[in-house]
């Protein structure tokens, strides 16, 4: 075993990525893809689902063939993806009936008005820990079956699948055999009971979903079945799935309660385990499914930040202020301060701790001395200041602070942010050595599965610090600025409500 290697496919919101990791948790080799964001209209966001697995399938081969091995060198596949993005295809063909709605999406802002005003909040978050939001798939499901003509009735004569996009990932490894998703990605669809570990017939019936379409749902690490020859001439068993924020909690070894997870993608996700019961937040986070590894299932409080690095790219390439994002680090150093000026990057709306659905992206005391250097510090602030907000809900939520905060993703390689970060937490920041820590919690999942690593003490030997950040910065200042990131928030959805 130990001459074989894990991949592991980690399916992300703007890019399909696949590694292979080695007995050490070391990365051997990578792939990436980038593929189309579509955007029909002001806050609908789409994927072409086709092009979702053409660009998995194709990187998943390349990590494997650039190393000079083959299907039969490695032990098992891994499976992490974007979650909630919702996805319906025809069972008979195989073929989606409409593209990919992205979790991004809000088309469904109103009708999730209307199941508020149903009064089915309650139900809806003590069944499944979340708030009613277009962010989840249910009301996506829901949408596609009103406005494809003739879904609805295929769907209830059980000729439509849905899945999440780990679901229809396994449903073309294994050439139309498996139907499956894991109790993670199953838990960010506003359908299953996180306490009974099932689909929910109530909120099935409430929102117009027949109860066939639903894939079947399994632990995080075990085998759900072997791929049939696509991309790999041998069958390889695929045997882990998780959404991507839960794989990274894994990977980063936050296994015990009270341990925390930021991970710095195309949003920002906050994340700590709860340990084996669910925690019920009084303050506008999530409760989910962290995972289930044999019988044991592990839950999690969460705060969602729709656009994170996402900002960046943002400024990359939708006003052309830089052309790589790396390039934001050395332009927001090139001032002390950010002068006054706060961005709230409510481009998707506002996820936690505020959930407004119709927030939108705003900008705050521009004067005619601001540069574009300031709008790029105030930028890599604002990533910072959603994500203090959602440590103090959740630290609320605990009543204890959070001993340390470990941190992943693509912008954590910026020390600007990082150091930001670790200033207005009060809390140490710690980067690990290996930041693709979700593909590489998808890896151990899929590992432990097939008996690679002998259990988790073993993997989490393999964890190692990079840097630690502590707060160096004046509280004084410190405290003014959270006032004035505050205002600015506070503008922000006033704006928005005020329509
Ligand atoms: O909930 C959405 C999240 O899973 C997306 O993650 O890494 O694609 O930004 P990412």
């Amino acid at each position: 075993m130990k001459n074989k290697y894990i991949l592991a496919l980690d399916q992300g919101t703007t890019s399909s990525r696949a590694a292979l990791f080695d007995h050490a948790g070391n990365i051997i080799s990578v792939a990436q893809k980038e593929f189309r964001q579509i955007y029909p209209q002001p806050g609908w966001v789409e994927h072409d689902p086709r092009e979702i697995w053409a660009t998995q399938a194709g990187v998943a081969a390349e990590a494997v063939t650039k190393m000079g091995l083959n299907g039969t060198s490695i032990a098992a596949i891994g499976i992490t993806n974007q979650r909630e993005t919702t996805i319906v295809w025809e069972r008979a063909t195989g073929q989606p009936i409409y593209n990919a709605i992205v979790w991004q999406d809000r088309r469904t802002a109103d009708y999730c008005d209307q199941l508020k005003e149903r009064g089915l909040e309650q139900t809806v978050r003590a069944k499944t820990g979340l708030p009613i939001d277009a962010y989840f798939s249910a009301t996506k499901i829901n949408w596609i079956l009103n406005n494809v003509p003739g879904a609805r009735a295929k769907a209830e004569r059980g000729e439509l699948a849905f899945g999440t996009v780990d679901s229809w990932l396994i449903w073309n490894f294994s050439q139309q055999g498996l139907h499956v998703t894991d109790v993670t990605n199953a838990s960010r669809t506003m359908l299953f009971n996180i306490h009974m570990l099932d689909w929910d017939d109530e909120l099935l019936a409430a929102m117009d979903i027949p109860r066939n379409m639903l894939p079947k749902v399994h632990a995080s690490s075990e085998i759900v079945g072997m791929t049939k020859s696509t991309v790999f001439a041998t069958p390889i068993p695929i045997a882990g799935i998780a959404g991507d924020q839960h794989a990274a909690l894994f990977g980063q070894m936050c296994t015990e309660p009270g341990m925390a997870k930021n991970t710095y993608g195309t949003g920002c996700f906050l994340v700590m385990n709860t340990g084996k019961k669910p925690v019920e937040s009084n303050n506008n986070l999530i409760t989910t499914i962290a995972w289930k590894v044999g019988d044991e299932v592990n839950y999690a409080l969460e705060g969602s930040i729709f656009i994170g690095g996402a900002l960046v790219q943002w400024l990359r390439d939708g006003i052309s202020m830089i052309k790589s994002a790396p390039e934001i680090e050395q332009l927001a150093r090139s001032v002390q301060t950010s002068d006054g000026v706060y961005i709230v990057p409510a481009f998707a709306g506002l996820g936690a701790p505020h959930w407004n659905p119709r927030a939108r992206g705003s900008v705050f005391g521009v004067t005619r001395g601001t540069t574009s250097a300031h709008i790029a510090r105030a930028s890599l602030e604002a990533i910072a200041f959603q994500s203090y907000d959602v440590l103090k809900a959740m630290e609320a939520d605990l009543g204890v602070k959070i001993a340390e905060l470990r941190v992943d993703g693509g912008a954590v390689t910026n020390n600007l942010l990082m150091q930001f970060q670790a200033d207005l937490l009060g809390v140490d920041v710690v980067r690990p050595q290996i930041i693709e820590t979700t593909a590489l919690g998808a890896a151990y999942l899929a590992g432990l599965a097939v008996n690679y690593w002998s259990g988790i003490d073993e993997i989490k030997q393999q964890w190692k610090q990079d840097q630690r950040f502590s707060r160096t910065e004046d509280q004084d200042k410190i405290n003014a600025h959270k006032k004035g990131w505050q205002r600015a928030v506070n503008a922000s959805i006033a704006w928005a409500d005020s329509e």
